[in-house]
Formats: structure tokens, sequence, C-alpha cells
């Protein structure tokens, strides 16, 4: 155990070499690319980040307060999940008004100041715009559901039903049962993809669409970098209702399995994208799309076809990828190919933590530094999942009663829901691992006395470490930045390897997806490397300075990093 002043020592140590090391006020431009493709972004879940003022929910100060820890981790911006005011139904993803801040979360005087912080810090504010639907508080929706002539009555989806005591049609909520709420008020059904406290805004409204992208503006001239555009899929319907295709069998929640033909995915959305990005350019700003797609030709399309759509739209199939050297090699392959500027990502808000996700019980440390190189050292920007830099793993309520996200109160206990990966960022190894003074909104797991920000940052071989020690080289070498991908050793079933090459520099990384002990070879004569050497840069294990490429050999699950010469 280190004694008091030799930790003091170490921690002057570490910031004294820190510093130079961080990075300077913008994220690195590279020729006229945009200021984007070169970030590091990262989700706050605003809730669980940092708590103010002692109320137990995280909040915008909190956030303020840890802008030198995200400047020195190497994000260039924040995406911060949902801080408008809201029921909190669903924790925010239930806007009862675009243009304010949730008093939970603080005033607009605090966004204000965030900002500027962000700024002095570069780091750029994103925040989420929930486009599909808003809260059934939103006044919008109090309009209209006060009468059938309302003057907003149009701004969302009402319908008869197809009889007594039947919705319109077989549509079903992506959080279970019927898309169809019925209203006394004015004996009507309206439709929510959501749950039914979350009506969908009808965009085949200009009024609505004009609304919309007016927000959008208004959070521009108020510095917002861009935005992360929730549910886009699902923003038109069918104008007639057809009902969906029924498919065999029932899914966890007891509803039939169906196609959502009529319901998600509309050509429609694309008209709607290039909207939002005609006034996101105005302001240089970024739009980042929650894209769930089956394959990379869906995901094409959402950068449109004249590049007049999403600039970012994630590519949450890596998300569902299994752990492998040739399952992530042919994936990366065609997403790489695409045309498009890719966007990974591992872990959000409604996915299990990808500690847990992507480890083998076992070998799940030295797996969170590998999916960490992998995709921190690709082609592409990355979003970065709060937590996931210090191993934060999920954390499931362990009776129904404790469950505080209402589609785990539905599926329980086949699926939990999503509080699990919405625990409390642990800061420190003290009492509500440093985030609140009071009772903190979700329980914090045990693992925080190990996994926590200040330990980890006096550990050389912490998580944490080789986050900022990756997200660094990625800020500096000119081929992680903008190098080209190329595929090495592609029939390797365990190890997965590749260059990253522009003009004279080049990078090679590495990594033995298997856990076993692993010997690659490289011959880089055909990329035009000759000298048959690299120059190590980072590694999980211990090597020499300098690798010869004819023989590299790798622990389980070791990472090498390597810069190539001439
Ligand atoms: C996607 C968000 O990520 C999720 O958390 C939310 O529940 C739904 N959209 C509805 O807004």
């Amino acid at each position: 155990m280190p004694t008091k002043i030799s930790r003091f020592l170490l921690l002057f140590l570490a910031l004294f070499f820190a510093l130079p090391e961080m990075h300077s006020q913008s994220a690195p431009q590279a020729g006229d690319a945009p200021w984007w493709k070169h970030a590091v972004f990262y989700e706050i879940y605003p809730r669980s980040y940092m708590d103010s003022n002692g109320d137990g929910y995280g909040d915008l100060n909190g956030i303020a307060s840890k802008l030198d820890y995200l400047q020195a981790l190497g994000v260039d911006a924040i995406w911060i999940a949902p801080c408008f005011p809201s029921p909190q139904v669903d924790f925010g993803y239930d806007v009862s008004d675009y243009e304010n801040i949730d008093k939970t979360y603080g005033t607009l005087g605090d966004f204000d100041r965030l900002e500027k912080l962000g700024r002095e810090h570069g780091i750029k504010i994103i925040l989420d715009f929930v486009v599909n639907h808003t809260s059934d508080q939103h006044p919008w929706f109090l309009d209209s559901r006060s009468s059938r002539t309302a003057k907003k009555r149009n701004w969302y989806i009402w319908r008869d039903g197809k009889a007594p005591n039947q919705p319109p049609n077989n549509w079903i909520s992506g959080f279970g049962g019927s898309a169809w709420q019925w209203d006394d008020k004015t004996n009507q059904y309206y439709y929510h993809y959501f749950y039914p406290q979350q009506p969908d805004l009808n965009w085949r409204n200009p009024a609505v669409v004009n609304a919309m992208y007016d927000t959008t503006a208004w959070w521009y001239k108020r510095g917002v970098a861009g935005f992360r555009l929730d549910a886009v899929d699902t923003l038109y319907e069918d104008p007639a209702l057809k009902d969906n295709p029924v498919l065999p069998g029932k899914d966890d929640r007891g509803d039939p399995n169906m196609r959502n033909e009529y319901n998600q995915k509309l050509p429609e959305v694309h008209t709607a994208l290039q909207g939002l990005r005609t006034v996101a350019n105005k302001y240089d700003a970024v739009l980042i799309g929650e894209t769930w797609t089956s394959d990379v030709n869906e995901l094409k399309r959402y950068y449109g076809s004249r590049n007049d759509e999403l600039q970012m739209p994630m590519d949450l199939m890596f998300i569902n990828l299994k752990f492998s050297a040739p399952v992530f090699r042919q994936h990366i392959a065609g997403i790489d190919a695409s045309g498009g500027w890719p966007v990974y990502v591992i872990g959000n808000h409604d996915k299990p933590r990808s500690w847990n996700r992507y480890g083998d019980g076992t070998h799940n440390d030295h797996i969170a530094k590998d999916m960490a190189a992998l995709y921190l050292t690709l082609r592409g920007t990355p979003i970065l999942y709060y937590g996931e830099e210090i191993g934060m793993q999920n954390n499931d309520p362990v009776r129904k009663e404790d469950v505080k996200d209402p589609v785990g109160r539905l599926t329980w206990p086949t699926d939990k829901g999503r509080d699990g990966e919405r625990t409390p960022m642990q800061w420190n190894g003290t009492p509500n691992a440093g985030f609140t003074t009071g009772i903190p909104w979700l329980p914090i797991p045990v693992t925080y006395r190990t996994y926590n920000v200040a330990d980890e940052l006096q550990d050389p071989n912490s998580i944490l470490n080789w986050y900022k020690g990756l997200l660094a080289l990625r800020h500096k070498d000119p081929a992680l930045i903008d190098g080209d991908y190329i595929a090495l050793n592609q029939d390797d079933p365990n190890v997965l390897s590749y260059l990253r090459k522009h003009n004279d520099d080049a990078v090679l990384v590495v990594i033995n997806m298997s856990a076993a002990p692993q010997k690659a070879s490289f011959d880089l004569k055909p990329q035009g490397f000759n000298s048959g050497h690299a120059k190590t840069l980072m590694t999980t294990q211990n090597m020499g300075a300098t690798q010869k490429l004819s023989e590299i050999a790798l622990q389980p699950f070791a990472v090498y990093i390597g810069e190539v010469a001439k």
C-alpha cells in the first residue's frame, strides 16, 4: 500500500506528465475535415453523472464540475441524454417543454454556464432531441386532447377505433401492448410507439415539422453543437394505417411478433432528416442518429444519397456483435467500405454495459481493453458511454419493486429493464462512489470500491489509463486521425489485426481476441513498409520498445499497437 506521501507524489507525477498530453482546445483538424470527424464523443446520462446538490440525481452543474476530468480523458463533445422538463416516465424521453431544462437538472442559466465552460475546455455540447413524440403533459398534447376541434388536434395521430373497443389497427408499441390509447375525453384513440405517456407527433403536419426545426435552431443559437436524434425510425406512419404483417410466435411480453412495415422506416423519414440537416448546416452543427439497422446498406441510407441527412448515423449493429475476431473483421470491412464516415459505439443507456456484454465472465477487464483498443483506433468517430472507461458493470435490480425503468417491470424477470446500465458514475471509493451526498436514485454496484476514477487514475494498468492513452494517441497520430483501414491476416480466427495508413505513416493494431496465447506475423512490404519492425506505442503486456513484425507473441487477450517504420 502506498503511504499518504507516496500517494501524493504519485498523483503529482501523474498530473505533471499528463498535462502536456492534454489535447488542445478543440479536436485536431486535418485538412478540411469537419470537426466531428476527429472528435471523440461521450454520452452522459445526466441523472447519473454527478450530483451537485445532494438530491440523489445528477445535474448540469455536476457535469460542469467534471469537465476537467473529461478534458483530461480526451473527450471533445458530450451528448447529454434528455435534460428538458419532463414528467420522467421514460427518464426524460418524454419531453414536456423542448426549450427549457428540467428543474432536477438545473436551469437554462446552468446550461449556459455549462456551455461556456465546455467551450473553455474544448468540449462541445450535443443535446438529445426526442423527435418522434412528446410527453402527454406537453402543452401541445394537452391542447390536442382537449377537443376534436382543438387548434393542435392534428399535431398528434388521432383515430376512431376499427369497431367498438377495438384500436384502429394491430400495431404494437415498442414497449409492449397496443400502440393505441383510448382517450375518454374525445372518444378517439391516439397513437404512441413508446409508452402511452409518449404520444407520437404527426410529422405529416407542416406546423409540427416547422416547430421541430425551430426548436433545433433555438438551441443552436444557444451554443449547442448538434443533436443526437432519438427514435428517427418511427417518425412516420402509413396514412391508411394498414395492419402490420403478423409473424409466427410471441415476443417476451406476450405480444404477437410482427414486421413493422407500416410504422417504421418509412421513406418520408429521409425527407424529415434532410430538413433537420438544412437547419444544422446553417450552424455547422452535427446530427447523430439513433439508427438501429440490420445491415450496412440500411445504415448507408441515413447519410442521405447526397450526404444531406445525418453526418453521424450510429453503427448500433456493433453493440450486438459477438466478441470474436472474424465477426468483427467482417463487420468492420462492410462498414469501412460503405462510403460513409463510420460511427462506432459499444454501449449506451439502452443496452447492458459493454463490460458484461462482451466479457466472458473471467477476462472481462482484458476484454474491455480489447474493445477500447478496437473502436478507438478504427477509422471513424467513436462515442463512449459514461463509465465504460472505468469498466463499470451492469447492476440489475434484484427485486421487481426496485425497478425504476417501467419496461423492466413489464418484462420482469426475463428482462430486468435498463436500470442496470444507468447506475451512477463511480468517481471514488467513498460511500455512494462520490456521486452524491444524498441517496442515489439507483443503487451503486459494490464494485465501485475498485472500479472508480480516483483509484484507477493512480493505477498505470487500469482500464481508465488505457482509455486515456488510446485517446491521447488517436488525437495526435496522423495515421489514427486520417489513415485508411487495411485489414491484415484475414484468415486468423483469433487475432484481429489491421493497419491505419496515412501517406508515410502507419499504425499497426493487433488484438488477441482469444483466451489462449497467439503468435502473429506480418509482412508489410506490400504496403510499402520494408523495415520489418514496429516502434511500440501501446501494449497491454511487457514488450520491447521495438518489435520484430515476423514474430509478435501475444498473451491471452493482449493488445499490441505499434508505429510501423519505412
Ligand atoms: C430511444 C432511447 O434511447 C430510449 O432510452 C427511449 O426509451 C426511447 N428511444 C423512447 O424515446
